[in-house]
């Protein structure tokens, strides 16, 4: 019989061991996530961090939580207060807490308890270079990665800089878990392309929760 079903959203892809992608999972909720952007990002503005090593980075950031990542000329860190702001980061809206649990849950991380969501917003063109989330100490919570608006090609690797890359398109309301053995693996995003969606308009925006 046909399944009619089958493809239906959401659904999940494994990407490495104790990776999954989640695909169109947030969808449902992502008209009150990007509301949600927006007001925190009218407390604590989306800004171009500055790497240690002196170079602006292309995509745009902002946080929410009781902690957010943020830059100095010494390194990367958790800091409870905006340093653009001199204020607290905005709290952490209830609609992300709720996903990126149940997001965490449905892929078998109990008791995920995200304390910083780092809001990354790309325009055509902004990129992440390689990269391992290392700067929590919590290493045994996953990250939960939302993605909204215009679809970027996402890499992942593995414990190495030069392992090999798989390469997924992700696209509006597309989640992304890792932790367990693939915690600490490389990964990225490649050049965002010019395009308008619906949603977001020119860009992309992503959510990453972390345990610090
Ligand atoms: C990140 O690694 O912090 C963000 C990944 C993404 O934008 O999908
Ligand atoms: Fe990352």
């Amino acid at each position: 019989m046909l399944d009619l079903f089958a493809d239906t959203p959401p659904w999940q892809e494994p990407l490495a061991p104790g990776a999954y992608i989640l695909r169109r999972r947030a969808l449902a909720e992502a008209q009150g996530l990007i509301a949600a952007i927006t007001d925190v990002s009218a407390q604590s503005p989306f800004r171009q961090m500055v790497t240690p090593g002196g170079y602006t980075m292309s995509v745009a950031m902002t946080n929410c939580g009781n902690v957010g990542w943020t830059t100095n000329q010494r390194g990367y860190l958790y800091a409870s207060i905006d340093p653009q702001t001199g204020n607290l980061w905005p709290a952490m809206p209830a609609v992300f807490l709720s996903l990126a649990q149940a997001c965490a849950q449905e892929t078998g991380y109990e008791n995920f308890r995200p304390d910083a969501c780092l809001i990354n917003r790309y325009a055509p063109g902004a990129k992440l270079s390689l990269h391992q989330d290392k700067d929590e100490q919590a290493l045994q919570a996953p990250i939960v990665s939302v993605s909204l608006g215009l679809p970027a090609v996402f890499q992942f690797g593995g414990l190495k800089r030069n392992d090999p890359l798989q390469r997924v398109l992700l696209e509006h309301g597309d989640v992304v878990v890792w932790g367990g053995e693939s915690r600490l693996f490389y990964h990225g995003i490649q050049p965002l392309k010019e395009g308008h969606h619906p949603a977001t308009g020119a860009c992309r925006y992503n959510l990453t929760f972390r345990h610090t």
